[in-house]
């Protein structure tokens, strides 16, 4: 079988962590997209013990900032030029309304915006994989979700509920 390769975005911690490992074990590739260094690196050992594989790469990259996006984004097409499978799982909830470096409300920034960026940065190396897979991990709260494309940032009335879903 060809080597396949990952990423995971938030694969620090959770559902991130978790899957980084059990595609591991399935002798994949997998680049964990961390936003902090040091949960990274203890996170990446953690990965590479329980999975026992050498083939997991630790790489930083903040989905609230559309700098750091590109970075990554660069930094990933220098070393490669396929992807096989990209997660989008990295999610926030914010009780109190925070925003993005580039000053989007941060669970719509992070979130959705952040990931929409990336994979829109990763799409030629999607397509040069043979099944170029996306994966986004979503919430059961879309069900109320709803954008008020008047204020999508909740700048007039922040909800947790609403902004999350
Ligand atoms: N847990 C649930 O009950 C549940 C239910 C429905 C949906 N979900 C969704 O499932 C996904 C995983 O959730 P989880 O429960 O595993 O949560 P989690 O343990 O809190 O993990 C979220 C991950 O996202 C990372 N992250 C947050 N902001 C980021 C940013 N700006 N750039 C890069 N990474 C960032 C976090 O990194 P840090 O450690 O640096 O913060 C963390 O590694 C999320 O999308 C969440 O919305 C979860």
């Amino acid at each position: 079988m060809e080597d396949k390769l990952a990423i995971v975005t938030g694969a620090n911690s959770g559902m991130g962590l978790a899957t980084v490992i059990a595609l591991a074990k399935k002798g994949i590739n997998v680049i964990m997209l961390c936003r902090n260094e040091e949960r990274g690196v203890k996170a990446l050992q953690i990965a590479k013990d329980e999975s026992q594989s050498d083939g997991i790469e630790l790489m930083i990259g903040d989905l609230g900032s559309i700098d750091s996006i590109h970075r990554f984004a660069e930094a990933f097409k220098t070393k490669h030029n396929k992807l096989d499978i990209l997660i989008n799982n990295a999610g926030v909830v914010s009780l109190k309304r925070q925003e993005t470096k580039d000053g989007f409300e941060s669970m719509l920034g992070v979130n959705h915006l952040g990931h929409f960026l990336l994979t829109n940065l990763l799409l030629d190396e999607l397509k040069a994989s043979p099944q170029g897979r996306i994966v986004v991990v979503s919430s059961g709260a879309h069900k109320w979700g709803k954008i008020d494309f008047e204020d999508p940032y909740f700048k007039s009335g922040y909800n947790v509920a609403k902004g999350y879903g």
